[in-house]
């Protein structure tokens, strides 16, 4: 066991943050999607011991961040609709794979071809980024598997302990990881991960260029065993260690609540009274992701609930999928992940 610092963001901090990466101490740094797990990418040694750290497998590539002004072209091939769409979407949660140059080790990449890169918005993150040299690989900190950390305190609960620094950020504004974007073929933009992005805002920045969406049959079939889009997007993710099963409407719920158990539900607004008065038998607790369906806000807390709802006396975990909306693709592919056996 080695002691976890936590660190407020001050200048001394930032640098001292920025001399341990230099020398290939791994630090969770804070960014506007979910806290990451940072190493300096030119240190292999370094990028190993995320893997370690997390138990991952080496099968899931990082992905590296990279202040605005880092020279891509030392890292990946840049394209045109590169060029165009970085100057849309970054600094913010997007993430584009383009062809590796020989610079980045095949230990970063799981072995592929392309290289994930990002350039996040958090201004702790940028100062930090400025202050490297080097790219920061960067999972998303937490055990393999487990839910994502919105917050610094996440991060220590889980990897306390294992590494020795936290910077404290805050608690993450967007709070579901990057939406990754294919963008190697100059007449495609293939996305591989839902984020934050809205599939219109994508639409007017492509122009003439489609915009491909992840296939659905990876989303909805746990025995298909095709290759991934994104190699490393399993069908198992951000679990809480109890079960969590969801459910579409409300009405449902009712009949198939066994009475035998304590139960949490997570709902994505506000439920009414009706539902909040079952609470009082005691076999219930109710939370919910947002008061009146504002999908962002959902997005900010849907995973500091799952983890209130790990802790919580509930024996099983029940989520109220999310209807239609700007975020509802990313949210719905979360939830089902999660609740994936
Ligand atoms: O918002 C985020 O993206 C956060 C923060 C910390 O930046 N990071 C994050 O990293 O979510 P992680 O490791 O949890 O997810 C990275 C995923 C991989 O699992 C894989 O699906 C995809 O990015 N990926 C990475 N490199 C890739 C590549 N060369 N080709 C296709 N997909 C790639
Ligand atoms: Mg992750």
């Amino acid at each position: 066991m080695m002691k976890t610092r936590l660190l407020s963001p001050t200048n001394d901090h930032l640098d001292l943050c920025a001399e341990a990466l230099q020398r290939g101490e791994l630090v969770a740094i804070p960014t506007e999607t979910v806290y990451g797990l940072a190493a300096n990418a030119f240190n292999e040694e370094a990028c190993r011991d995320i893997f370690a750290v997390k138990g991952r497998p080496l099968g899931d590539p990082l992905i590296l961040h990279l202040a605005k002004d880092y020279p891509v072209a030392e890292i990946a091939r840049e394209t045109d609709l590169f060029t165009r769409l970085r100057k849309v979407f970054w600094p913010g949660p997007v993430t584009f794979v383009l062809e590796k140059t020989p610079r980045i080790a095949a230990l970063l990449t799981a072995g592929l071809s392309s290289v994930a890169i990002r350039c996040p918005a958090h201004p702790v993150a940028k100062d930090l980024l400025r202050r490297c040299s080097f790219p920061v690989a960067a999972p998303s900190a937490n055990p393999f598997g487990y839910i994502s950390p919105t917050t610094a305190q996440h991060v220590e609960a889980s990897l306390g302990g294992k590494i020795p620094y936290v910077l404290d950020g805050g608690s993450a504004e967007v709070g579901l990881e990057s939406t990754i974007l294919d963008v190697r073929d100059p007449h495609k933009i293939r996305i591989l991960r839902y984020g934050s992005l809205d599939l219109t805002t994508l639409q007017e920045a492509a122009g003439d260029v489609s915009v491909e969406l992840p296939p659905e049959r990876a989303h909805q079939d746990p025995a298909d065993h095709s290759p991934r889009e994104a190699p490393g997007t399993l069908w198992r993710h951000y679990s809480p260690s109890k079960p969590l099963h969801l459910f579409t409407t409300r009405k449902q719920l009712k009949e198939i609540l066994p009475n035998s158990k304590k139960y949490s539900l997570l709902f994505h607004t506000r439920p009414s009274g009706d539902f909040l008065s079952a609470e009082a038998n005691a076999q219930v607790t109710c939370y919910w992701l947002s008061e009146n369906g504002d999908q962002e806000e959902m997005g900010r807390n849907l995973y500091a609930c799952l983890r209130t709802l790990d802790a919580s006396p509930g024996e099983e975990i029940w989520v109220e999928t999310i209807p239609p909306g700007p975020l509802s693709k990313a949210l719905n592919d979360r939830l089902v992940r999660a609740a994936a056996k």
